[in-house]
């Protein structure tokens, strides 16, 4: 083993941070033994020296993350601050000054990436993020290597821990999404600003980078359609479990039919109860990978945390010391396709719509007549009264007429059709006078 130690500096020390510095100490002898020569942490750059932080030597912080990453010295310069700047320019000046990169940062990665990787490969570094995308889970490593041989079509996953919980808790209480919010703030899964997680901006970038890399394409994440969680109701709920469903808030990247372009989009979804996705409870993350030579494939986990994500952090941290040990660089960027990436409006899949209606004559007959102006294909249609206060529910085969006076409720399941020509479905359902609302449309995947 080389006597000499790799030097580490690591930029930020929040929850990950510390349990980074936590394990490196605690670990140093493994580590050093599986890369090869010992790592020296060479400085700690924090906004707060005075902050306690258990384990973390107070001689190596540093508010001067510039002076630190300006150094010269530095083999790896670890990222867990966040954000778009200064790390941007933090990073970069790593690079410039011979150091790899490890980062988590997700927001940077899903917006500048290409930017990045060019930089690292200018400088002869690498640039590893494991731990931007699904915490633990290894999901970059596996895609970028494992299934460097394998084409892939379809990323399928559930990527953001925070809403997967709160749809968890509505699905199996009944609760509603404000109380199912106001319980996972309560237990720490949902920050006190939860924009970021329910409205999709946190998957959005983790679909973004995975498409990226699964397709060897630049996906940015401007070009992930992306819409919240925050108007899932219990009803829409129930209905999921009427049909066999659950509602998940899904990342799905997908390869065209004819191979031409891939598209990106973060929606809550209804999925079958016997998907595997299905049974990803809490605030756990599964991704589900469709290649063509390997099939499928899941991988599963905590998606966040501090032990979690210092986990994907160290092991990117470990090849990137492996690599500056033999002298060479690991895999970099593969965007050689250039496959673009196509509008919300080309995605193909199935839609789950509840409308409320006038329950009279010929509504049901007229609702169906829209859906097939528009070329979309209804597999399943079910009615339920209003008037009735019972909440009783009759099946009615497709084409036959509602019996009821007062107001119904409509759910439209269709086969695959066109988000665009859904859209146009929905508009001109809008404008029929026996369509009093349109209650719900939900996409309905994996199938
Ligand atoms: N806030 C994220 C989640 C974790 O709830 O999964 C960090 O990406």
């Amino acid at each position: 083993m080389r006597t000499r130690p790799l030097k580490v500096a690591l930029l930020g020390c929040g929850v990950v941070g510390s349990e980074v510095t936590r394990i490196l100490t605690t670990q140093a002898d493994d580590l050093a033994a599986r890369i090869g020569a010992p790592i020296e942490l060479a400085g700690i750059a924090v906004r707060r020296p005075h902050k306690v932080r258990e384990g973390v030597p107070a001689e190596l912080l540093t508010t001067d993350a510039t002076a630190l990453v300006k150094r010269g010295d530095l083999d790896v310069v670890v990222e867990v601050i966040g954000g778009i700047e200064p790390v941007r320019t933090l990073i970069t000046t790593a690079f410039e000054h011979g150091a790899s990169v490890v980062s988590a940062n997700k927001a940077l990665l899903a917006a500048d990436g290409a930017s990045l990787h060019a930089k690292a490969a200018e400088h002869g570094v690498d640039l590893y993020y494991e731990a931007a995308v699904a915490g633990a889970i290894p999901l970059i490593r596996p895609l970028r290597e494992s299934l460097a041989g394998d084409k892939v079509n379809r990323v399928l996953g559930i990527v953001n821990g925070t809403t997967n919980f709160i749809l968890d808790k509505m699905e199996s209480t009944g609760a509603g999404y404000s109380e199912a919010l106001d319980e996972a703030t309560a237990l720490g899964y949902a920050e006190a600003d939860p924009t970021a997680d329910v409205e999709g901006f946190d998957a959005a970038a983790k679909a973004a980078i995975l498409a990226g890399i699964a397709f060897h394409t630049r996906v940015t994440i401007d070009d992930v359609h992306r819409e919240g969680l925050t108007e899932v109701t219990a009803a829409d709920i129930a209905s999921a479990k009427k049909m066999g469903c659950t509602v998940k808030m899904l990342a799905i990247c997908e390869r065209s039919a004819d191979g031409r372009s891939v598209t990106a989009r973060v929606h809550p979804a209804m999925i079958p109860l016997s998907h595997p996705l299905a049974s990803v409870r809490e605030a756990y993350n599964a991704v589900f990978v469709e290649a063509e030579a390997a099939g499928r494939l899941m991988f599963y986990g905590p998606g966040a945390g501090g032990a979690p994500t210092a986990s994907a952090v160290l092991g990117d941290l470990v090849a990137a010391c492996r690599n500056k040990l033999a002298a060479t660089t690991g895999a970099g960027e593969s965007a050689y396709t250039q496959l673009p990436v196509s509008p919300m409006g080309d995605v193909v899949t199935r839609y789950h719509i509840s409308l409320d209606v006038a329950d009279k004559p010929g509504v049901l007959a007229q609702v169906a007549m829209v859906f097939a102006e528009h070329d979309v294909s209804i597999d399943t249609v079910r009615q339920q009264g209003k008037n009735q206060g019972s909440g009783d529910e009759v099946a009615v085969e497709q084409g036959a007429g509602g019996r009821r006076a007062g107001e119904a409720s409509l759910v439209v399941v269709t086969h695959r059709a066109s988000d665009a020509a859904l859209s146009a479905t929905v508009s001109s359902l809008r404008k029929l006078d026996t369509v009093r609302g349109v209650a719900s449309i939900m996409r309905v995947e994996g199938e």
